[in-house]
C-alpha cells in the first residue's frame, strides 16, 4: 500500500520504518529539516533500540524514503498510483496546552496541509492522541481546503491510536497487544484491516470500533496505567509510615489473577510524554462534558507529590540546608531504555538539590545529550556535572539517588560504589536494588515504601 506518514518522531519513525518492512511503500515527512538530515546520513535522532536496523533495511531496499513537509511527500507517494487509496498517518505531536488540554495545533496545521495538496482518494488516520472529535475537526479541515481548491477527491478520516512503548517500540509494533482501528466506514475498514493483518496472528487482536471510541479508547488506557502506579506509590507511603515493604505488598496484590502483577511498582512518579499530559488532557475531556473527574485528579496528585518523595528523603536524612553537599544522581531519562527526558522525575529531583545547595554530578547510558540542553543553567553556573561514567558521578559524594532503573546499576560492583562514596547512602527511587545485599554491605538503603 502506498503510506504518506506526517512526523519523523517517536511514533511516526517507528510507525513508518515498520510499515516499510512489510511491503508497504512508505514516505515519512517532518518539517524539522535537521532531523531529516540526521536521517539522510543514516543517523537516528532519538534512542531507541532496534529502530537504526529496520530504518536502514527499509531505506536501503526503497521501500521507505524521507521528505521536508507534506507537500513534497504527497507528490512523492502520489506520483506512484495504484487502485487503493493513499494512507496518510498523522503522528505529529499533541503537546500539553496551557489549560491542560491537548494542543491540536500540529494536528490541524497537518490535516490543512494534506488538504491542500492531496490529489488522489486518500485516508487520513491520526495517530496522534487526540480528544474525543478530533477526527471530525480533521476531517472538517481537509474538506474545507478541498472545496477552496474546488477539488472532489475522495476521502475519510479514522483513527489509529498507538500503544508503543518507548524503549521497546519495534517490538511492540511487529508484536502488538492489540490494534485499535476507529471507523465507522466499511471500505476504511477493509483497507485498515488489510493493513494491519501482517503484524497479528490472528485477527482477535484487531479492535475495529467506531471513530470516537477508539479515540477515548488511548486517552483509557494511559490513565489507566497512570492509576495503577499513582495507587501503589500511595500504598507505598502508607508501608512508610508503617516500617514494613512494598514489594511483597505489591507481590501480595498481583498475584490475584483479577489484577495482575504489571504496572504496581512504587517509584518516584511517573514521567514521558505521554502519561502526565494525558492524564492531564482527560481531566479536560471529562470536565469539558460536566463531568467531575474525582479519580484522574487524584492520580494527578499523587504523581506530584511523588516526585518530590526523594528530595524530601534526603532532607530528612541530610537537613533542609545542603550547601557543601554532593550527591550523586544515576539515571535522567524518564524511564530505561530511552533518551527521553519530557516530565522525567529526575528534573524534579535535581532542581530541588541545586535549589537547596547542593552539588549535582549526575549519570545516564544515554540521555547526556538531551539532559545538557535541560539543565544547561545548572550546567553554565557549576551546581550540576553529567558524567560519562557512573562511578564517576559517585567519587566523594554524601549521598547516591537512583532515579531510572536502568540495568547497569543493578550490576555495578556494590564494594567499589561504597569505596568510591564518601558516604555508604543510597536512595532508591525505583525499588531496583536488593536492600537485603545493601544493608549486608553496609550500606544506609532507602527504597520507594521499604525503609
Ligand atoms: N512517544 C510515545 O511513546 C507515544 C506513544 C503513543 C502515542 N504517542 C502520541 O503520538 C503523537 C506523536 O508523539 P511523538 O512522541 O512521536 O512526538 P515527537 O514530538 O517525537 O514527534 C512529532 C514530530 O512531528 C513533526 N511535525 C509537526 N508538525 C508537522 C507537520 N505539519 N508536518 C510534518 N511533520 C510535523 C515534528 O517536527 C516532530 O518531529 C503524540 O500525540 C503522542 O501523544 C506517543
Amino acid at each position: 500500500m502506498n503510506i504518506l506518514v506526517v512526523g519523523a518522531g517517536y511514533v511516526g519513525l517507528v510507525t513508518a520504518s515498520c510499515l516499510a518492512n512489510k511491503t508497504n511503500r512508505v514516505v515519512c515527512v517532518d518539517t524539522d529539516s535537521k532531523k531529516l538530515a540526521k536521517l539522510a546520513a543514516s543517523q537516528i535522532p532519538i534512542y531507541e533500540p532496534g529502530l537504526k536496523e529496520i530504518v536502514d533495511a527499509a531505506v536501503a531496499n526503497g521501500s521507505l524514503s524521507f521528505e521536508l513537509g507534506i507537500k513534497a511527500g504527497l507528490a512523492k507517494i502520489e506520483s506512484d498510483q495504484t487502485n487503493e487509496p493513499t494512507l496518510v498517518f498523522i503522528a505529529v505531536g499533541t503537546p500539553q496546552g496551557e489549560d491542560g488540554s491537548a494542543d491540536l495545533r500540529y494536528v490541524l496545521a497537518a490535516a490543512k496541509e494534506i488538504g491542500q495538496h492531496l490529489t488522489l482518494p486518500a485516508i487520513v488516520i491520526n495517530k496522534s492522541t487526540v480528544p474525543v472529535g478530533t477526527a471530525d475537526s480533521v476531517k472538517g479541515e481537509v474538506a474545507w481546503q478541498l472545496f477552496q481548491r474546488k477539488c472532489f477527491i475522495d476521502f475519510d478520516v479514522a483513527s489509529n491510536p498507538e500503544f508503543l512503548k518507548e524503549g521497546a517500540a519495534i517490538d511492540d509494533f511487529f508484536k502488538p497487544d492489540r490494534i485499535v482501528i476507529g471507523t465507522d466506514n466499511e471500505k476504511t475498514k477493509e483497507s485498515m484491516l488489510k493493513l494491519y493483518r501482517p503484524f497479528v496472528e490472528d485477527d482477535g487482536r484487531l479492535l475495529t470500533v467506531g471513530v470516537k471510541e477508539a479515540e477515548l479508547i488511548k486517552y483509557a488506557s494511559n490513565a489507566m496505567l497512570a492509576t495503577r502506579i499513582s495507587f501503589m506509590n500511595e500504598i507505598a507511603n502508607i508501608c512508610d509510615r508503617y516500617g514494613i515493604d512494598v514489594e511483597d505488598v505489591r507481590q501480595g496484590v498481583g498475584m490475584d489473577s483479577r489484577i495482575g502483577p504489571a504496572f504496581l511498582k512504587a517509584g518516584c512518579g511517573y514521567g514521558g510524554s505521554c502519561f502526565p499530559k494525558d492524564v492531564q488532557a482527560l481531566v479536560r475531556i471529562a470536565q469539558s462534558v460536566g463531568v467531575e473527574p474525582l479519580v484522574l485528579n487524584g492520580v494527578e496528585s499523587r504523581n506530584k507529590k511523588q516526585k518530590q518523595y526523594l528530595f524530601e528523603q534526603i532532607v530528612t536524612r541530610m537537613g533542609k540546608d545542603l550547601t557543601g553537599r554532593k550527591i550523586a544522581v544515576w539515571g535522567l531519562a524518564f524511564k530505561p531504555e530511552t533518551d527521553d527526558m519530557r516530565e522525567a522525575s529526575s528534573i524534579d529531583l535535581i532542581r530541588a538539590l541545586c535549589h537547596a545547595g547542593a552539588q549535582v554530578v549526575a549519570h545516564d547510558p544515554v540521555a547526556k545529550e538531551v539532559a545538557e540542553q535541560i539543565f544547561a543553567d545548572l550546567i553554565r553556573n557549576g551546581r550540576l556535572s553529567i558524567v560519562d561514567n557512573l562511578m564517576q558521578a559517585t567519587r566523594d559524594a554524601d549521598a547516591l539517588a537512583l532515579v531510572t532503573e536502568w540495568k547497569e546499576y543493578k550490576n555495578v560492583d556494590f564494594n567499589a560504589l561504597k569505596s568510591s562514596l564518601k558516604s555508604a547512602v543510597v536512595f532508591d527511587g525505583r525499588n531496583h536494588l536488593n536492600p537485603k545485599e545493601m544493608k549486608k554491605l553496609g550500606f544506609h538503603y532507602a527504597g520507594v515504601g521499604r525503609v
